[in-house]
């Protein structure tokens, strides 16, 4: 199995190679590509070293996957070359997600929806990934008919110039800037661009994202989504109205034995889901579930998860994973 890391260097394709080396993914060849200016560089990877190598280079080298955390610009660009040389594309980006041909998967809701046809697979937004884990085992039981969502998100899923903004920051360096205001102690509800509706790209992304990959129009979602100065992951306080009512004690157990997740809710002893907690980690937390009580058959959920590993690296290998496990690849 030859697989291209394509975004090698940047933060993504930094954890997507540790989440590889981590889960011993089966690859007998590694093909790291970045941009010209970091090519001859070299990342290391289980102990051995590896060039960096240009885009064009690796199309030649024809790898059966390729693992892209390139930005959008890049995936439109290079994506249909590497499909044309016969390799199967994991895309990070948001280039393709909404795109008919194109499978948008999460594997513990809808990996089931792949075949050996689909030769670009979009890989969903960070903030998407980890509310439909959660989404999904509740949908399938109770039926979701209302999902309200705020996020409170790490700088690491803006990127490397983001991670330095915050630092700079913090020890008074003026330097480039990711963002149009100060992070540090300070919160943004601004998340991509703004779009004519007056939502942001990326709350708008939380919202067709939910529906395509659960692959269910009648959920109605609305987002707010909030940069905050934190490293270690995403939080998401979300409320879920249903159609059929539910058990507190079920919810939790349902939680608790669905793939993915973890359940952190032990409010006496001072539990719940932390960024700090979640950081390096490939589960999403749950905690705080508790029933709305302004409204009926309602619940309210505090989720968080590593963005840059189930939001997006580990849910990219899982993938692959499947792919390998099914012989689609
Ligand atoms: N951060 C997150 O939580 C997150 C989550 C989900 C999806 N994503 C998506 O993943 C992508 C990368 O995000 P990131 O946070 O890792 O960004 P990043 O830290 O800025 O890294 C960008 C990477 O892309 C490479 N690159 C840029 N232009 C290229 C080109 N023309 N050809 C080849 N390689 C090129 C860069 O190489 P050089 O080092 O040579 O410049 C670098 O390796 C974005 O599309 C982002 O939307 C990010």
């Amino acid at each position: 199995m030859k697989v291209a890391v394509v975004g090698a260097t940047g933060l993504v394709g930094t954890v997507m190679l540790k989440v590889l080396e981590e889960r011993n993914f089966p690859l007998t060849e590694l093909i790291p590509v970045a941009s010209e200016k970091s090519v001859g560089k070299e990342i290391t990877f289980k102990g051995k070293k590896f060039p960096i190598v240009s885009m064009d280079t690796a199309i030649g080298m024809r790898p059966d996957i390729a693992l892209f955390s390139a930005g959008g610009n890049t995936s439109l660009e290079h994506a249909p070359r590497f499909k044309e040389a016969g390799t199967t594309v994991i895309d990070n980006s948001s280039a393709w997600r909404m795109d008919p041909t194109v499978k948008l998967i999460v594997p513990e809701v809808n990996a089931h929806e792949l075949s050996i046809d689909n030769k670009i697979i979009a890989n969903p937004n960070c903030s998407t990934i980890q509310m439909v884990v959660v989404l999904k085992p509740l949908h399938d039981k109770y039926k979701i008919k209302r999902v309200v969502v705020s996020t409170y998100q790490s700088v690491t899923g803006t990127g490397v110039k983001a991670v330095e903004q915050l630092m700079n920051e913090r020890k008074g360096i003026d330097g480039p800037k990711a963002y149009p205001y100060e992070i540090d102690l300070n919160v943004l509800p601004h998340i991509d661009v703004f779009m004519e509706n007056g939502y942001t790209k990326e709350e708008m992304k939380m919202v067709k994202e939910t529906n395509k990959i659960m692959s269910d129009d009648s959920i109605k979602v609305t987002a707010t989504t909030v940069r905050i100065p934190v490293m270690g992951g995403h939080s998401e306080s979300v409320n879920i109205e249903f159609e059929n009512d539910f058990d507190l004690a079920e919810v939790r157990s349902i939680l608790e034995e669905s793939p993915g997740i973890i359940v952190v809710d032990d409010v006496a002893n001072l539990k719940y889901p932390m960024p700090k907690d979640a950081h390096e980690k490939d589960e999403v937390f749950v905690g705080r579930i508790r029933r709305d009580e302004s409204a009926p058959k309602a619940l309210n959920l505090w989720i968080v998860a590593d963005n840059l590993r189930k939001g997006a690296a580990t849910n990219a290998v899982q993938i692959a994973e499947y792919l390998i496990q099914k012989e689609l690849v």
